[in-house]
């Protein structure tokens, strides 16, 4: 067999090399217009619309079904390629479900015929990211028609479905406004039952979201803004993101559902002032909905305070915009939103939690770990196991359960007898002789010791 056409060339035989020079040392173009231009020439009887493709995502359209298109084969001669698509292997969102993730096509320069409602369009979709490579992608559909009005309506129809969520929920993530299907999956498996909180002020936060959505009509009577924001706060682990998440859910699955807008960061290739400009514009356009900013401390820094501010309470309408935002420290947080009721109206406290949400939370597990044979979880055990984790957030006695239950599982030495013969870990002493006996009680103690000496390491740093 002969080997591949390799043989070394110099630089100006090899058409490729001196295509890539001469192209990487050419004055700026404006790809759009090039395009523009082309098109008109090739197609004098057509008319040309062109809508940028990540807004009107027309391929994505046709693939969930609303319309359908084929590549326009070449018609013959060699000298440039007919389509440019960039193949690439697409990680699976969750390894851990078994799925082997796939291949994904990227179109940076392909013709279409496209077909909408019985009538017929010739795409060309080109990238022309003619900027510095901080810009982000400028990526247009051609479309060309001999009816303008309909390539419009095309316009519209697609711009709507890449608009909407398909099972995911907006996120604002390093500059843009993302969909994220795996916060939406874990929404949808998040609920107020599994959330230990004082009934009072869970019935409260409920209420209170609930009312403001239900009561638009009330706010306009008394002609004030139809606008909310309230803020939770508490050291970690005590159910901030937890409460959240379930409101989402609840919200998501009204007979009118509530969107919400999620928003992680102000990191913006153009500088958190845009990002937060980017932010409430979508919040405004997609109003009434649910705006989360999670560590409103760390998010609100300085040189963006006067913009959030101004945001949140300027000339622009809020209305039907309910902001929620987090932080664990009240405290660091700026006075001009934490101190001015018109911005966030009302805070929420999440404590570490008290004997008896202790004692809630340990029944909670004792539910989960019902089925377990292997384990005797008897009522006692919640109250022995919620008097001796005073101090600890939900999370550390969290992380206490699934150590221990990690422990047994691997049975190791040190759960094969009773604690009592185990110097060091004398907490056990007070209760009742007949839990010595238990496997999970022995663990636990253990565990909650270790994790005690580290907090209270953590604490002296
Ligand atoms: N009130 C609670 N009821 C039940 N479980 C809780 C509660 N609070 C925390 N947890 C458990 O701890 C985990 C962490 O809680 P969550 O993320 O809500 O904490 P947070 O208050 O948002 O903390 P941070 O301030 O660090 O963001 C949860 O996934 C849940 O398993
Ligand atoms: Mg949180």
């Amino acid at each position: 067999m002969a080997g591949l056409p390799i043989a070394p060339r110099s630089a100006k035989d090899d058409e490729v090399t001196q295509s890539f020079f001469e192209h990487s040392t050419a004055k700026r173009v404006n790809t759009d217009t090039v395009i523009a231009t082309a098109l008109k020439k090739q197609y004098p009887g057509l008319e040309l619309v062109i809508a940028p493709n990540w807004r009107v995502d027309l391929l994505g359209y046709a693939s969930a079904g609303f319309a359908s298109f084929t590549f326009i084969p070449d018609g013959g001669g060699d000298e440039f390629p007919s389509s440019l698509i960039w193949k690439s292997y697409v990680p699976p969102a969750r390894r851990i479900d078994g799925n082997p993730g796939g291949l994904a096509q990227d179109v940076a320069f392909g013709k279409f015929l496209y077909k909408w409602n019985n009538v017929e369009f010739i795409l060309y979709m080109v990238d022309g990211r003619d900027g510095t490579a901080a810009y982000p992608q400028v990526r247009n559909n051609y479309l060309l028609t001999v009816d303008a009005h309909k390539a419009d309506a095309l316009i519209v129809a697609a711009g709507q479905w890449t608009n909407d969520l398909h099972d995911e929920v907006w996120v604002f993530d390093g500059g843009f406004w993302q969909k994220s299907a795996e916060l939406y999956q874990s929404v949808a498996k998040a609920s107020w039952e599994a959330v230990i909180l004082d009934p009072d002020m869970k019935k409260a936060i409920i209420d209170d979201h609930l009312s403001f959505f239900g009561s638009r009509d009330t706010y306009a009577q008394f002609k004030v803004p139809w606008k909310r924001g309230i803020i939770y706060y508490g050291p970690p682990g005590n159910g901030k993101t937890i409460s959240i998440k379930a409101m989402m859910h609840t919200l998501g699955n009204l007979k009118d559902p509530v969107p919400t807008l999620y928003v992680r960061n102000f990191v913006s290739w153009a500088g958190p002032e845009a990002a937060i400009g980017q932010i409430f514009s979508l919040a405004r356009a997609t109003a009434p909905c649910y705006l989360i900013f999670e560590d409103l401390d760390s998010l609100v820094t300085d040189s963006v305070r006067s913009y959030f501010l101004n945001e949140i309470d300027g000339l622009k309408s809020n209305d039907g915009i309910f902001i929620v935002g987090s932080t664990n420290h009240l405290d660091r947080l700026d006075p001009g939103i934490s101190k001015r009721p018109s911005r966030f109206d009302r805070k929420y406290f999440f404590p570490d939690p008290d004997l008896v949400q202790r004692v809630a939370y340990c029944k909670f597990w004792q539910n989960k770990l019902a089925g377990n044979k292997d384990i005797e979880f008897p009522d006692e055990l919640c109250k022995a196991i919620a008097e001796i984790t005073d101090g600890f957030s939900f999370a550390y006695i969290q992380e206490a359960f699934i150590a221990t239950l990690l422990m047994i599982a691997r049975g190791t030495e040190s759960v094969s007898g009773a604690a009592s013969d185990d110097e060091g870990w004398d907490m056990a002493s007070s209760t009742d002789d007949d839990l010595e006996k238990l496997i999970l009680w022995v663990e636990i103690q253990k565990q909650v010791a270790i994790l005690r000496e580290g907090m209270e390491k953590h604490e002296s740093v």
